[in-house]
């Protein structure tokens, strides 16, 4: 389906403002999106919290039903929490591991996974072993199915890195998760909202996402998806009243549902601005997204190659929105800042965010310019301009 750029730009109030090519840290929000939010804060002035959330109640409820429907999952199996990060350590951290347990994940592993990775090792005696890439970046699959035995409790990586354009084969890997009997854990954070995600097609068990990257949803809501059947065999790391019932002064009984990896109190305006963000990326469409964002991100790429000291330090069969490089005699923090001074929203990537990677391409502080599909041509020709003057 072709965009009509003209009236999603007329639908994203911060493209009048600045040129934003930080979608990977967190994208512009649509005005649907906004007014959620905004319209229910108000709501709470107006009517008190608790009442707000009476009154709204079944709205909030059907923001299960729209992140179930995006990523092709049942309401059951969704838990709305504060981020990415919650979400993938709440499931992470339920796994039981024992000595010589095998953890699975690839070069790109995002820092606060492998971190989580470490100290569940140092804990439990498994170890964590790092899947090779393929020469052009993405993660082996035959390697992965060299390396499966009946040691290996876990396979969990990130679906698309914080650095870079690289997306690793997701369906195939799970495909080989699910032939071994394997639990796999995906790290969606920066894939949904930026193209087709579908956990029936990619067969992976449990997957964390955020709301306020590609989905341009708001800061401080993410959610988890446990494979149904999975969900109550998990017992989260840390439970209270919500996510389980006091039953009797020494018993509790936890919910059946993926929601008893929630807690009791939330931001509900941040939670109904998630539902609006998904509900208009599914107007949108994820095939939409995902075609033209990487239209854009080819160009800039292309772009960026032309221009005398730049790098570009993507990787990948498959690459997405993100778009990396570095320039000569620049370091990426000045660029940040100088291209910001022009109103050009730009992040860095750390070398320790991606630290394996970081290690085997020898890679220094990346300028990230992450694409969206709202974005535009003329945004991309501006941006290299801007780059080519620095
Ligand atoms: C690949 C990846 N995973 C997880 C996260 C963490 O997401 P959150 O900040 O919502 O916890 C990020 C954030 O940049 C990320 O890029």
């Amino acid at each position: 389906m072709a965009i009509d750029l003209e009236r999603i730009r007329r639908d994203t109030p911060g493209t009048d403002h600045v040129l934003h090519f930080n979608n990977a840290g967190a994208a512009l929000m649509p005005t649907a999106v906004i007014e959620a939010q905004t319209g229910h804060l108000a709501l709470e002035a107006r009517e008190g919290g608790y009442e707000a959330a009476n009154l709204m109640s079944e709205k909030i409820d059907a923001v299960y039903d729209s992140i179930a429907a995006l990523i092709n999952a049942g309401r059951d199996e969704i838990a709305v929490v504060e981020n990415a990060t919650v979400a993938w350590d709440m499931a992470f951290y339920a796994l039981a591991f024992r000595p010589g347990d095998r953890i699975l994940t690839a070069e790109v592993e995002y820092a606060a996974n492998y971190i989580a990775y470490l100290q569940v090792a140092k804990r439990t005696g498994a170890v964590v072993e790092t899947i090779p890439s393929e020469p052009a970046g993405e993660v082996s699959v035959e390697a992965l199915e060299r390396m499966v035995d009946d040691r290996v409790r876990l396979i969990s990586m990130t679906h698309v890195p914080t650095n870079g354009g690289l997306v690793n084969p997701a369906a195939e890997i799970g495909a080989v998760a699910k032939r071994h009997g394997i639990t796999f854990l995906l790290d969606a954070c920066q894939s949904v909202g930026q193209m087709p995600v579908d956990v029936q097609a990619i067969g992976c068990d449990i997957l964390s996402a955020t709301a306020r990257k590609y989905l341009r949803g708001p800061r401080g809501a993410g959610f988890l998806y446990i494979r149904k059947g999975l969900v109550e065999k998990l017992e989260p790391p840390m439970i209270d009243m919500f996510a389980a019932e006091w039953v009797e002064p020494g018993r509790y009984e936890l919910r059946k549902d993926a929601r008893r990896f929630e807690n009791w109190e939330n931001n509900y305006a941040a939670k109904i601005g998630l539902g609006a963000a998904v509900d208009y990326a599914r107007a949108v469409g994820l095939e939409t997204s995902w075609s033209r964002l990487r239209v854009l991100a080819d160009a800039l790429r292309a772009g960026l190659s032309d221009i005398p000291g730049v790098s570009v330090k993507d990787i990948g069969s498959v690459k997405g929105g993100i778009v990396t490089f570095v320039k000569d005699g620049l370091s990426s923090d000045d660029i940040k800042t100088r291209l910001r001074a022009e109103r050009v929203n730009v992040s860095v990537s750390p070398p320790s965010s991606t630290l394996l990677d970081t290690l085997a391409r020898d890679l220094p502080p990346l300028v990230r310019a992450s694409v969206h599909y709202y974005n535009s041509e003329d945004e991309v020709d501006r941006f290299l301009a801007a780059v080519r003057a620095l």
